[in-house]
């Protein structure tokens, strides 16, 4: 007699903490059972695989909307389907507002653009410009399930000064959101840029330059540091070396809840690499730049560590070739008017287990936590995550010793290169299971587009303030807008 729709049988079945033999019972959509000779209506054969929770990448930008209209070239379409090739089936992008504008009609249309998704999916919302008006809209925002914000501290367009982001931290501390940070100083960036560009230093290797990794440590502090004064919970996002992840190792040693991510350019990739012939270093600019390997030995000294919760993709694709890539503005483009970001949601499973689990420096049992199960806990998603009764069967098959060399053509995203060309990794994505449907299987997408579900997240302990505040006095709780009014 069959006991569940679907039984992945005789793999192994890795979680946070731990690693076993055993088959996996899903009924519906939902894992039902992990145990020993489950019956199935049908069954998967899981043997000399590795079965884990699909990947959940928290920090990826699908579909940007331009300021001067249209969408960045990745779709919803291509984007989701680049995540299954990768072992992914969830993902977090971005709702971004523009100077000006309100929230919600923004929201509405990144809602519409991610009906194609063949992935789950949910947004945090990025914040630009937090007028009385904008911080008013926050509450019914996380109330639709939008239960993170994003601000830039660098940036021409987006970024924060201290006041505003305090602002977005009151908000967020008084309706129960998390807040992420992308930390770089802006005005030192700014100062040293123009300072390269009168030089005559302008060529794609000077993008690093511009920030160097104290830009980055000094808006980490002072994120974390303004956070704590409001007691708002926050993630920091791209970490790229151990000397940030110091600063965020000693706030999280004095009580503060502050998370971290890093993502696997800052494990794989180099300044030097910017300083490539030619033009071909704008493949490998993002930022923070990617430091030195030193900077990458550290930075998976700080996962061991457990000060690095997330290792996210921080997909943001530009073609090489197309009219709205890297080369968008010309050849002889300065560093400052390339753009800025690397594409990554394929890659950054194979990535992070072939230098991380491959090569002895974490276990497989840290690679399910890095890459789904604390990106699930640490962003609400409760389904999501996990190989356990109850969670969505989010499955990922995966061949722990299978050799592939990386080449642009395996990666189903819309950009026309990849940074690890002809790289050769160990592990790889067999299949993947979306809510117990076949989605990938063999380096062939077989969900349709439209498969993936929003995800409207509901509020959650973690990111609950702590109740400790410097002197007793809870600013954030006065409701005062930047215009001196009380919010209504
Ligand atoms: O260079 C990057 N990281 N581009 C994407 C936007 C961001 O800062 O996260
Ligand atoms: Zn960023
Ligand atoms: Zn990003």
């Amino acid at each position: 007699m069959a006991d569940y729709n679907l039984v992945v049988r005789g793999g192994t079945v890795v979680t946070a903490s731990d690693a076993y033999r055993a088959d996996v019972g899903i009924i519906g959509e939902r894992i039902a059972a992990v145990g020993e000779n489950l019956q199935g209506e049908r069954s998967v054969d899981a043997g000399g695989l590795l079965v884990m929770p699909g990947g959940v990448d928290t920090h990826c930008h699908i579909a940007q909307l331009r300021p001067e209209g249209g969408t960045d070239e990745e779709s919803f379409t291509t984007g989701s389907a680049a995540a299954l090739l990768g072992g992914t089936t969830t993902a977090i992008s971005f709702s971004t507002q523009f100077k000006g504008q309100p929230i919600r009609d923004t929201l509405n249309e990144y809602r519409e653009l991610a009906r194609a998704s063949a992935i789950d999916y949910s947004f945090h919302q990025i914040i630009s410009d937090p007028t009385d008006e904008v911080l008013a809209e926050i509450p019914g925002l996380v109330e639709a399930g939008i239960r993170s914000l994003k601000v830039f501290l660098t940036y021409d367009t987006v970024h924060l000064d201290d006041r505003q982001y305090l602002q977005v931290l009151s908000v967020a501390r008084r309706t129960g959101a998390l807040v992420t940070v992308h930390c770089e100083n802006y005005d030192a960036i700014d100062w040293r840029a123009r300072a390269l560009l009168a030089d005559g230093r302008t060529a794609p290797k000077y993008h690093a330059w511009s920030r160097p990794e104290i830009v980055e440590r000094e808006a980490t502090y002072r994120a974390i540091a303004l956070a704590e004064l409001v007691d708002q919970p926050i993630q920091i996002f791209h970490v790229s070396s151990a000397g940030v992840a110091k600063e965020i190792a000693r706030a999280q040693a004095r009580g503060v809840k502050v998370w971290a991510e890093t993502c696997p350019q800052y494990l794989t990739l180099t300044a030097a690499d910017m300083d490539r012939p030619g033009f071909e270093g704008a493949k490998y600019m993002c930022s923070p730049s990617p430091r030195d390997v030193q900077a990458q030995e550290g930075l998976w000294d700080t996962i061991r560590r457990g000060t690095i919760d997330v290792v996210s993709s921080d997909h943001s694709g530009f073609s090489y070739h197309g009219d709205l890539g890297k080369r968008s503005n010309g050849e002889d483009a300065p560093f400052t008017n390339i753009p800025n970001g690397l594409p990554g949601l394929a890659t950054r499973l194979p990535l992070l287990f072939s230098e991380g689990v491959a090569k002895g420096r974490i276990d497989v049992t840290d690679f399910v936590r890095l890459v789904a199960s604390q990106p699930a806990r640490i962003f609400g998603l409760t389904r999501k995550g996990r190989i356990a009764p109850g969670a969505d069967a989010d499955i990922l098959l995966w061949d722990p010793t299978r050799k592939v060399k990386i080449t642009n053509d395996k990666l189903g995203h819309a950009i026309d290169h990849t940074p690890y060309e002809g790289m050769e990794v160990t592990g790889w994505a067999e299949a993947v299971f979306l809510r117990g449907q076949l989605a990938m299987q063999s380096g062939k997408v077989v969900a349709a587009p439209g498969s993936g579900k929003f995800l409207a997240r509901d509020a959650y302990d973690l990111i609950k303030p702590t109740g400790r505040l410097a002197d007793g006095f809870d600013a954030a709780a006065m409701a005062v807008g930047p215009s001196g009014k009380r919010l209504v």
